[in-house]
């Protein structure tokens, strides 16, 4: 084909594509097939590379990625990138309404769904895409062009050549999420737990071939300049940018007056969230007039025209089946709800844990009962409450257990105390418990040894105590014989039991299960401790003058390790070559992590917040949940909460995730 000719042809392919782009993905109303669209995306990369010379960063052959970084650019965003104040009921809402009015401003207001995603920002030269920012700390966010190229409704040339920023909201469809968390499943990956993180966790892949195929879409909201257009309201803003091509929410977006009408707009869109094919979170009530924005301003941290309402937490209606009765490794009893499946945001509940007989007299459950079911923290299941007028009577009263559901023995309830415990020492279900605690991440960490697998192996015979692990090499050609356990799998399997041998002394401290001592407790007494000799050989008194340690730990304490049967655990295992000293402080150490307290919060995309605390740890740093005055430094990830505005009014030390992956990089 001559040069000419190519050209044309490649911009007449382009412009085909964008048309059908926009159509399917924007306007949800396709106008060519699926094999059309192919086979001109086909000839367009081929004439592409073909004629280089007409190669063009917006071409519609940009958006199935490839584009591969290696770290992400920080990017000062010249508009600050403000989040909302959250209000939670409607006499909050009334509130701003009465704040709007007392300012004379007239009370006509856009309500817009709040989408459950994370907003960027996209800047655009002469009309073509030049780079997208994620909010990051809402002053300075980080360049994901090459990711926000993939996603298929963001234009990479809009209809006008105008230099112009837009924002919005990148989100993941709740269908893309339910498809990956399946895959993951087969592939026995960890699920993602909601859209939001997903989302996150998408746009933060370094290579764009990910990205492109997490499906991500968006929802355009916000023009940061609208007077640079002569633009006059909101509603207006969001016309314009829904010429310009953008996917703007119209069909949701409503221009309302009074609070009346909010009122009627948020008992609409209750009633449509879980029809909708993306997740939302609440509704965003935004002062139309510009000028009145304008007039009413900023807090330090806020609009003062724009707040978001956020829905109470997801509740679904099923029914409760069973009440069935779980052993933990301390002997503890848990009643656990068994219920008909249902999907609560957008994965199946089927459990919830009941906590204690106390738990379930207060919540005054029967079997038989329709009960509401919501996510605690986005994640866990809990039961809310049973429905009183969908009682048939044919419900069975709910009677607490006397005897252990798996050795028999009479369970005990202490003076005070919430909780039955089976005190057989060598109840069954205990000890597997125990031994499933004794491998797991926090404890000696050995790979292959979860829940599963550790009941086969105790129910089989041949893992019945701590011991025994160490001697499952002598069973190697058993295993291999078990079905499910292949050669490879059981030499990774030995490997990983031998290798935990030389772990530090709080692991195994940790993971002997004495009662009240969690990993940071273990990890607090091996510093001072150093060697296991050194814990049997104190007194009541040694463990009790440690600051932290109270009372009832320091009795635990001593009480363990003068115990005949834990000496003699202690002394096989040493026999068997298990390390009884500390390594942490002659092993590894770190100027700016060792002695220093950590928060972590916000996503990390290199690792999650449970390995990096495990790495600070093991370089003598410490990690707490809440930010403090002895706080030393907050990690600070993508979509950070509450945590860090404490750490800023605090003054705490900041790190950012290139700060943190460069020391992790370097260790
Ligand atoms: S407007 C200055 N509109 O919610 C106003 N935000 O807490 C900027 N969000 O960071 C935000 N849907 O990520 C706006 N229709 C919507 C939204 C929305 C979701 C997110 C956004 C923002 C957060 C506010």
């Amino acid at each position: 084909m001559e040069k000419n000719e190519a050209k044309s042809r490649i911009e007449e392919l382009r412009k085909r594509l964008n048309e059908a782009n926009y159509n399917y993905y924007v306007l949800d109303n396709p106008t060519i097939t699926d094999q059309e669209f192919d086979s001109y995306l086909r000839e367009l990369e081929n004439l592409e590379m073909e004629f280089p010379e007409f190669d063009s960063p917006t071409s519609p052959t940009k958006k199935v990625g490839g584009e591969v970084i290696d770290r992400f650019k920080k990017v000062k965003h010249k508009i600050p990138m403000l989040s909302l104040p959250d209000v939670f009921d409607l006499t909050e809402i009334e509130d701003f309404h009465n704040r709007i009015i007392k300012e004379n401003v007239e009370p006509a207001y856009v309500c817009e769904y709040k989408i459950d995603g994370l907003s960027v920002s996209l800047h655009y030269e002469k009309g073509e895409l030049i780079f997208a920012a994620t909010r990051g700390d809402g002053i300075t966010g980080e360049d994901i062009t090459h990711n926000v190229k993939t996603i298929k409704s963001v234009p990479l040339k809009i209809n006008q050549p105008i230099d112009i920023e837009i924002r919005g909201e990148i989100y993941m469809p709740k269908k893309v999420l339910e498809e990956l968390n399946e895959k993951r499943k087969i592939d026995g990956q960890p699920l993602l737990q909601n859209v939001r993180n997903a989302a996150a966790g998408s746009i933060r892949q370094l290579d764009s071939k990910i990205a492109a195929e997490r499906k991500l879409d968006t929802w355009i909201y916000h023009l940061p300049n609208p007077e640079d257009y002569g633009i006059k309201t909101h509603e207006e803003a969001l016309h314009f940018m829904s010429e310009l091509g953008f996917k703007v929410n119209k069909s949701a977006n409503c221009v309302v007056r009074g609070i009346e009408e909010i009122e009627k707009y948020i008992k609409e869109t209750t009633e449509k969230r879980s029809t909708l094919p993306y997740e939302i979170d609440g509704i965003v009530i935004k002062v139309n007039s510009l000028e009145s924005q304008k007039q009413l301003g900023f807090t330090s941290k806020y609009p003062k025209w724009a707040i978001a309402y956020k829905f109470p937490a997801e509740e679904v209606l099923t029914t409760l089946r069973d009440i069935i009765f779980t052993v933990g490794r301390t002997g503890r009893i848990t009643p656990n709800a068994v219920l008909d499946p249902v999907i609560v945001m957008g994965s199946t509940v089927k459990r919830a844990t009941l906590h204690n007989e106390d738990y379930v007299v207060m919540k005054d459950l029967k079997i038989g009962d329709i009960v509401s079911i919501r996510k605690a923290g986005d994640v866990i299941p809990e039961v809310v409450e049973r429905k009183l007028e969908r009682r048939t009577g044919s419900e069975q009263e709910f009677k607490m257990i006397t005897n252990c559901p798996i050795c028999g023995s009479v369970l005990e309830k202490k003076k005070d105390q919430v909780d039955h415990y089976c005190m057989n020492p060598t109840c069954p279900a205990r000890k597997s418990e125990a031994l499933i605690h004794f491998c797991s991440r926090k404890a000696m960490n050995i790979d292959g040894l979860g829940i599963e697998i550790m009941e086969d192996l105790f129910n089989l015979g041949f893992v019945t105590k701590i011991p025994d692990i160490y001697a499952l090499k002598e069973h190697k050609k058993d295993l291999i014989e078990l079905e499910g356990y292949g050669t490879k799998s059981v030499d990774n399997l030995l490997a990983a039991i031998e290798d935990s041998k030389g772990n530090s002394l709080e692991r195994l401290l940790f993971g002997l299960g004495i009662s009240g001592i969690g990993d940071k407790t273990a990890l607090l007494l091996v510093k001072i401790f150093k060697n296991v000799d050194n814990l049997m050989n104190s007194t009541y008194e040694d463990f009790k003058n440690i600051k932290d340690i109270g009372p009832t730990l320091a009795e635990n304490l001593y009480n363990y390790f003068h115990d005949v049967e834990n000496i003699a655990l202690v002394e096989e295992l040493k026999e068997i070559g298990v390390n009884m000293n500390y390594l942490g402080e002659n092993e590894r150490h770190h100027d700016l992590i060792s002695g220093k307290r950590f928060v972590l919060t916000g996503t990390l995309s290199f690792t999650d917040r449970d390995s990096l605390s495990d790495l600070l740890i093991s370089y003598g740093g410490a990690t707490s949940s809440s930010v403090s005055k002895k706080t030393d430094v907050v990690i600070v990830g993508e979509n950070p909460g509450s945590k860090y505005d404490k750490a800023r009014e605090l003054n705490i030390e900041i790190w950012d995730e290139e700060k943190i992956k460069s020391i992790v990089d370097n260790l």
